[in-house]
């Protein structure tokens, strides 16, 4: 590559996340003359609701499914065990996802339509009526996935998620659960119950920076996994490259949570994931395609207990 070409990558790379607060501001208006127009003053008033409501707005009809295209290229191989560190790998190196299974920060439904792709589905108690559909191509797939939780606090998003799941035919297989992960265990907030120890897999797509006290969070996550069970994890993190990129990356996250919906630049999620528990097997990195002057650094694997 040439140096100018080079250069203007760089520069690309780093000016990047400015342009994705500018849209997320340039869609504010939008948002309270929407709330206004729907006569919704209570949301106005609230800042928490407001958030709620904005972000909801820049994540499912802006940012969201453009980030969900690029990002598809290694989700979906990730959940059909098809990944080994940070990359993806031609043949299957580790189990696709199955059974019950956690989707936290399930957002708008972006993901939901990849449950087809990555396994097979089948509902609790259904017989041998299995909707089988593997993606074209891929390595003979092991999934079976018999019930997603799809964890999402913010209300706002419900209504897109809901339509993601009648699109892809999930009803009787994918439930909403509308109270945060902390919140999950607790039989008053929602009329359901995910027992500690029961769960196959977790999914995380990068929601651990929005959630409330990671490490807390992330170590009850941790008790809801069987023994084998495994966390597929796409996040992004704190900038390892250097002190000048984390240097950075901290001035962006003076503005960053307040305009993406809570959101946070710099956690080392792969550290607090490390330390949730004991772990059998680890295998995740930070995907090579992915330059030093990435400011939105990820990592992606699988974890299993
Ligand atoms: C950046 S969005 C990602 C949504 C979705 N995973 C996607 O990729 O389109 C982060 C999501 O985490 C959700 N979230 C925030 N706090 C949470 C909590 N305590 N428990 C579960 N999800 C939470 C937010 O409401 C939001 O939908």
């Amino acid at each position: 590559m040439s140096l100018p070409s080079h250069i203007r990558d760089v520069l690309l790379g780093l000016l990047g996340p400015w342009n994705m607060l500018l849209m997320s501001a340039s869609c504010l208006p939008k948002t309270i003359l929407a709330l206004l127009r729907q006569g919704k003053y209570a949301v106005l008033l609230s800042p928490a609701r407001l958030q709620d409501a904005w972000f909801n707005d820049f994540w499912g009809g802006m940012a969201g499914p453009n980030i969900r295209r690029d990002a598809a290229v290694r989700v979906i191989p990730l959940l059909q065990g098809r990944a080994s560190k940070g990359d993806v790998v031609d043949e299957q190196v580790g189990p696709a996802l199955a059974g019950t299974v956690i989707e936290v920060g399930a957002g708008s439904g972006l993901w939901v339509d990849m449950y087809r792709e990555v396994a097979s589905v089948r509902a609790e108690g259904e017989g041998g009526d299995v909707r089988r559909r593997n993606v074209e191509g891929s390595a003979a797939v092991d999934g079976v996935i018999t019930r997603v939780y799809g964890v999402e606090p913010n209300r706002d998003q419900h209504p897109a998620l809901r339509r993601a799941i009648a699109k892809a035919g999930l009803e009787d297989v994918y439930r909403i659960v509308p109270v945060g992960i902390e919140d999950l265990d607790d039989a008053t907030k929602w009329d359901g119950r995910v027992e500690k120890g029961s769960v196959d897999c977790i999914v995380s797509i990068l929601c651990l920076c929005s959630i409330p006290d990671p490490e807390k969070n992330i170590g009850e996550l941790y008790q809801y996994l069987k023994k084998g069970g495994r966390w597929y994890v796409y996040e992004h993190v704190r900038c390892e490259h250097s002190w000048y990129m984390r240097a950075y990356q901290s001035l962006l996250n003076l503005f960053w949570p307040h305009m993406i919906g809570g959101c946070q630049l710099n956690r080392q999620t792969e550290k607090t994931l490390r330390e949730a528990g004991p772990w059998e097997k680890i295998d995740v990195g930070q995907p090579p395609i992915e330059p030093w002057y990435q400011v939105v650094p990820h990592i992606l694997g699988v974890f299993t207990k």
